[in-house]
């Protein structure tokens, strides 16, 4: 228990300081009593050469780029930095030499200025980017998040009270957006290239649907399907896949999205929960996003979908959870550390 909880008291109008460093984004936050003030996100274009994430220069450029970021959401967010009341930090999940960035930085910072520290999430965060601005999903309201390293099916029962339905057995969402680009020669990260591109096509070639008989996701026979494909096309044709880009992209992305809305659609008959939300960087894209709002109008739903800018990664969500803590006088130890796998709930 933090030293800040036994003094705490509920005090109204917080303002916290949110770092977000789990993946290849560096972020800072101003949250005032539940509201982003500002929230600046400096995404490490470096990795689209290696064609994804290398851990090791992700963590040198969040080391970096923190003190700028952090400088700046202070300043675009109008607050005085000493009126600062907590400084909140993503926990994990996430690559560990990326989340020791924002970890470290948080815990000098609280220590510094004798303010309490707060851990978050990253998938709590996701979900709760919901309450950013209105309308917000009423509890208890299911959300799919999908992320390049998460797909989760997830009944949150309050800001903090949330568990997982269901969940991917291998791949991610965006991974197989971002793998199936790559076979098609597309730069990293590819999803909202194929989302861009599709637009231009038509879904005319099909791809199996995994329908597992739970909740839970597998897209690594999607990704299987995909290659076969392509090559047996290729080896007829080689200019193949550039001749028909904009068709495999609607086709591939087709798939994913009727995939992951087949869960959603079967969570939310079996909870009777029709408030649905979408969460995470895949929840970008455009045919989910319309396909959801397809379903919700034949299942009587009413379909949450953030802001572009607050569904990929950022710290305002992560100030928002940390808004909810800091209510609770939730607080951590200057031992807390990062966690790669840390689970939510
Ligand atoms: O949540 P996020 O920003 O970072 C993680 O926590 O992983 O999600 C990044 C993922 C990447 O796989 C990216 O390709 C995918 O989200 N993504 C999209 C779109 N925008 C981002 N996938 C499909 N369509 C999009 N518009
Ligand atoms: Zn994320």
């Amino acid at each position: 228990m933090s030293k800040f909880t036994k003094i705490f008291y509920k005090i109204t109008m917080a303002i916290i300081l949110a770092i977000e460093t789990s993946c290849d984004d560096t972020s800072a936050a101003i949250v005032k009593d539940g509201k982003v003030l500002s929230n600046i996100v400096s995404t490490q274009m470096m990795h689209i050469e290696y064609g994804g994430v290398v851990p090791e220069v992700a963590s040198r450029a969040h080391l970096q780029k923190i003190v700028p970021v952090v400088n700046e959401a202070i300043l675009a967010s109008g607050i005085d930095k000493n009126n600062i009341e907590a400084v909140a930090f993503t926990k994990g999940p996430g690559l560990l030499g990326s989340l020791l960035v924002g970890v470290s930085f948080a815990k000098a910072y609280a220590l510094a200025k004798n303010i309490p520290l707060i851990e978050v999430n990253h998938l709590a965060a996701h979900v709760l980017a919901h309450f950013a601005q209105p309308p917000y999903p009423s509890f208890p309201f299911l959300c799919l998040t999908v992320s390049g390293g998460h797909t989760q099916i997830i009944q949150v029962n309050n800001y903090l009270d949330m568990n997982i339905l269901g969940q991917t057995l291998d791949d991610a969402a965006g991974e197989a957006f971002d793998k199936a680009g790559k076979m098609m020669g597309l730069p990293y990260p590819a999803g909202p290239l194929i989302d861009k591109l599709a637009a231009l096509g038509k879904p005319i070639f099909t791809f199996p649907e995994p329908k597992l008989a739970d909740l839970n996701y597998s897209f690594s026979g999607i990704k299987t399907s995909i290659l076969y494909f392509l090559k047996k096309e290729k080896e007829k044709n080689p200019a193949f896949v550039e001749e028909n880009l904009n068709d495999l992209c609607a086709s591939i992305q087709e798939t994913i999205v009727r995939t992951l809305l087949y869960q959603v659609e079967k969570a939310a008959h079996l909870t009777g929960i029709r408030e649905i939300a979408i969460a995470g960087g895949v929840s970008a894209n455009r045919r989910l996003r319309t396909l959801l709002q397809e379903k919700a109008t034949a299942n009587q739903w009413n379909a949450y979908v953030p802001d572009i800018a607050l569904c990929t990664d950022n710290a305002g969500m992560i100030g928002i959870v940390a808004h909810y803590k800091y209510e609770k006088g939730d607080f951590s130890d200057q031992d807390v550390s990062p966690s790669a796998r840390f689970p939510l709930g």
